[in-house]
């Protein structure tokens, strides 16, 4: 049985299926031969908000075959106590699959052991691997293969975006540059853990100097906002705008995760000249996750 609790955990050979798997998924969306969900009920348990993740997630199980349940855990007994280890095994013997996003990656380890179902991490505090397989699909789409090419992140170098694509880099041969203030750069239990070519710096000029791609995500993730005024203070500076993009390839792309806060980690302008690649790759997490599931009930 298959889980995907992190990029950390998964091999290089699982993370390039995947991504070469989405292309078809992409194509064929609307006459599927197969419906590898046929049968099957997924429960979404989201303790954060989202977007695109729950839609994509249940849109991609429903086009798959399956039923989904969105469950709102102060709508069940999760959010009144009741242990993740207690809701799993009750959940284990009702559904098939389970998609959770929430604060402590221990949560959906613990979720996926003792449901004994395929689960997969929809974030967590510690990494968001759904959305980087996505943005390799995004990139590689676009540009061709990411083994060799330059990645740059600028903004909150500590946070799940930059974990994931930390340890996405060293299994997949690119270089990642983060370009964050001290205080917000990658630890070093992480880089030590990922191996790979990791750059990481606080001149973000340099870090964005001859990069392929340019790469945002919020300053503030969810669960820190009580951080928010101290974070906006050490982070400025930290943007991609018009002045940064020039130092970066001609055809460089920009992408963000979303959702974006403009005049914070990017400036109006250079989200909207770049808007269709943003939008794409919104759109592939929808892709991506069919293959996704896909694979891990194959
Ligand atoms: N990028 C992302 O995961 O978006 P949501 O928080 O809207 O799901
Ligand atoms: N780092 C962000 C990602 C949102 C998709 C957060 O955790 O809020």
């Amino acid at each position: 049985m298959r889980n995907l609790l992190s990029i950390e955990a998964m091999t290089q050979a699982d993370m390039e299926k995947i991504v070469a798997a989405s292309g078809p998924m992409k194509r064929e969306r609307g006459h599927h031969q197969r419906q590898p969900l046929a049968g099957k009920s997924w429960a979404l348990i989201f303790c954060k908000s989202s977007t695109r993740t729950r839609v994509s997630f249940e849109v991609g199980i429903r086009e798959l075959g399956g039923q989904v349940l969105f469950l709102n855990p102060n709508d069940i007994q999760l959010g009144r106590g009741e242990p993740i280890k207690d809701t799993a095994r009750v959940l284990g013997r009702m559904i098939h699959g389970a998609v959770i996003r929430t604060f402590a990656q221990a949560d959906v380890e613990d979720f996926a052991r003792f449901s004994a179902i395929p689960t997969i991490n929809a974030l967590t505090d510690d990494e968001h691997p759904c959305q980087i397989l996505t943005d390799i699909f995004t990139f590689e789409e676009k540009r061709g293969p990411i083994r060799g090419k330059v990645v740059t992140f600028v903004g909150d170098g500590a946070n799940n975006m930059t974990n994931s694509w930390i340890f996405a880099a060293a299994k997949l041969g690119f270089e990642f540059r983060v370009a964050a203030p001290k205080g917000y750069q990658p630890s070093p239990d992480i880089l030590t853990r990922a191996g790979g070519k990791i750059v990481v710096t606080d001149d973000v000029k340099a870090a964005a100097t001859g990069t392929d791609l340019l790469y945002t995500d919020v300053w503030v993730s969810m669960g820190q906002e009580a951080q928010s005024v101290e974070r906006v203070q050490k982070m400025t500076g930290y943007q991609i705008n018009q002045s940064l993009v020039k130092l970066a390839k001609p055809d460089a792309l920009v992408m963000h995760c979303l959702p974006a806060y403009r005049g914070k980690e990017i400036d109006e302008a250079t989200f909207e000249a770049n808007a269709q690649t943003i939008f794409d790759q919104a759109e592939n997490r929808l892709h991506v996750q069919k293959a996704i599931l896909n694979w891990i009930v194959s």
